[in-house]
């Protein structure tokens, strides 16, 4: 395990510290580093027709999204409550966040020809999610062809991606019936929606294969507090990392000094969205046989938790670091380096692939270059009995970052779909094949397991999840939405570092 310099003992506490900068930033849209977190989620894909309806139609919507400080003091006013009483308190809320795509900054920019070549840099953001779809594994079942956003031409390009999140179903219906006739005032078309709906019962804050999720987030400097014990790490969230905010927004410091910007991105985001579909009953399945491949201890809830990386109620596989905090379903403490082999967390885990920890340096010595902001949330209704019942239901994933190229897209082509991914590994720690891909997310094929308990064995199992639609799009600052809106220039001196 890592050891990290600890604070002096003579400093203020918490509660006498100012707060960091970020955090009552009120130019950064929510959403970005501080999470809508509600449980009804929609999102809605929209085209412009022209220039004029395109600026209209986000001047009407420009004060209803929601910025990072109001968002994040709700969210510790929830959470307060909470604490307080034990319970979700009665307090509830509307937020809505917009990205625009490439063909959208296009549409509404007074001067596009200059935002293409302030963008010269950005090839993903420029080129959009299906062009890249070879690259990405987004093939066969995956293909672009078959999607319902993010492939389309003509009056199916989309050129907005609307977020509305709110705590309750009423409010959402209020909210967009609002929606509703802005556009219809600005002749603004929806290619789809999708409506992201947090499980419910035993399911709630679980993914469609049973899985807790959003328990790992980067912490982010100057947004978040650090830890008085541990130099280097949030505050309360042990195992959290901070790593320096021009990851996550334009126009601050970043890792590697790698993430310069025209002056208009300041304060933006980059975003992933992708709908995800899952096969429930064939991920069920797949676990229980796959069993049979393995000698040792192996059962169905073991198999199921060595390809995600934590069992269902997200206790990780990999062994506590430390007697306080390593306890609990939600313990994050835990940077692998005890477990080169994989050992306890196979290399083949959908939670290693995708934050490999001490491990992620090793290939290009940027530890820190390569983390996600992620905001998913499920759709589609529960998965109930074993048999397969024709329903879409999957996860609408979300994420946001600075870097296309270094985070989303390198995790999910370099990480997740490369058969042989053990940095610094050598020799191979299985023996054939390998370990394989990422199990939740990558492609089809061989994975070989080993466990410390001398258990171990291969699963071979098809892919159950697909991609059924996807963007890229870009999360402008409150100001630039303005400067889109009102059809003036855009100042782009490059910012951040
Ligand atoms: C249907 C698709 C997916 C499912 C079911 C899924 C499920 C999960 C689960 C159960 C966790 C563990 C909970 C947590 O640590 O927060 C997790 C973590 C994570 N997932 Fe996914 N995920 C999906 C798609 C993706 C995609 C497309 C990416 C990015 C390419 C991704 C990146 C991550 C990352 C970075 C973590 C945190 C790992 C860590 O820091 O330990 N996931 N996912």
């Amino acid at each position: 395990m890592t050891t990290t310099p600890t604070r002096p003992t003579a400093v203020p506490s918490i509660e006498q510290l100012p707060q960091p900068a970020l955090r009552t930033n009120t130019d950064i849209q929510g959403n970005i580093l501080a999470a809508f977190n509600k449980d009804f989620m929609d999102f809605r894909y929209l085209h412009f027709p022209d220039a004029a309806k395109g600026r209209g139609w986000l001047s009407a919507i420009l004060n209803t999204v929601a910025t990072t400080s109001e968002t994040e003091d709700f969210n510790e006013q929830f959470s307060l409550a909470r604490r307080a009483f034990g319970r979700d308190p009665a307090i509830t809320t509307v937020r809505c966040g917009v990205s625009l795509t490439f063909d959208g900054l296009m549409a509404v920019a007074k001067n596009p020809q200059q935002v293409e070549t302030d963008l010269t840099g950005f090839v993903a953001l420029r080129e959009g999610s299906a062009k890249r779809a070879a690259q990405l594994g987004d093939t066969a079942e995956s293909d672009p062809k078959q999607w319902l956003f993010g492939a389309g031409t003509g009056d199916k390009v989309v050129h907005a991606v609307l977020i509305v999140a709110a705590d309750t179903e009423e409010l959402l219906k209020e909210k967009l019936k609002n929606l509703d006739a802005v556009e219809n005032a600005h002749q603004i078309t929806r290619v789809h929606v999708d409506e992201g709906r947090t499980l419910t019962g035993p399911l709630k804050g679980h993914e469609h294969f049973g899985y807790k999720d959003g328990i790992s987030q980067p912490g982010v400097k100057d947004f978040h507090r650090e830890s008085q014990d541990r130099m280097g790490f949030r505050d309360n969230h042990a195992g959290t990392e901070l790593i320096e905010p021009g990851e996550f927004v334009f126009g601050h410091k970043s890792e590697t000094g790698d993430r310069q910007a025209p002056g208009w991105m300041k304060n933006g985001s980059l975003q992933v969205v992708r709908r995800l579909r899952q096969d429930v009953a064939g991920w069920n399945q797949a676990v229980v046989d796959g069993v049979k491949q393995f000698t040792g201890t192996m059962d169905p809830n073991l198999l199921g938790a060595c390809l995600v990386g934590r069992e269902k109620n997200g206790t990780p596989l990999a062994p506590p670091s430390n007697a306080v905090t390593g306890l609990g379903s939600d313990r994050n403490d835990f940077d692998y380096q005890d477990d080169p082999s994989g050992q306890h967390t196979p290399w083949v885990a959908h939670i290693r692939r995708t934050n490999p920890r001490s491990f992620a340096g090793i290939v290009d010595n940027k530890p820190k270059s390569h983390r996600l902001m992620r905001r998913g949330i499920p759709y589609g209704p529960e998965f109930k009995g074993t048999k397969d019942d024709g329903k879409d239901r999957g996860l609408m994933f979300v994420c946001y970052g600075t870097s296309l190229e270094q985070q989303f897209e390198l995790i999910q082509q370099h990480w997740s779909n490369s058969p042989d991914f053990t940095p610094g590994k050598d020799p191979a720690p299985t023996p054939e094949p390998h370990n394989g891909f990422d199990k939740v997310i990558g492609l089809a094929g061989k994975a070989s397991i080993a466990l410390a308990d001398g258990t171990h064995g291969t699963v071979d199992m098809k892919r159950f999840v697909r991609t059924t639609g996807s963007l890229y799009a870009f999360t402008p600052s409150i100001s630039t939405l303005r400067l889109l809106a009102e059809g003036k220039d855009l100042p782009n001196k490059p910012v951040g570092s």
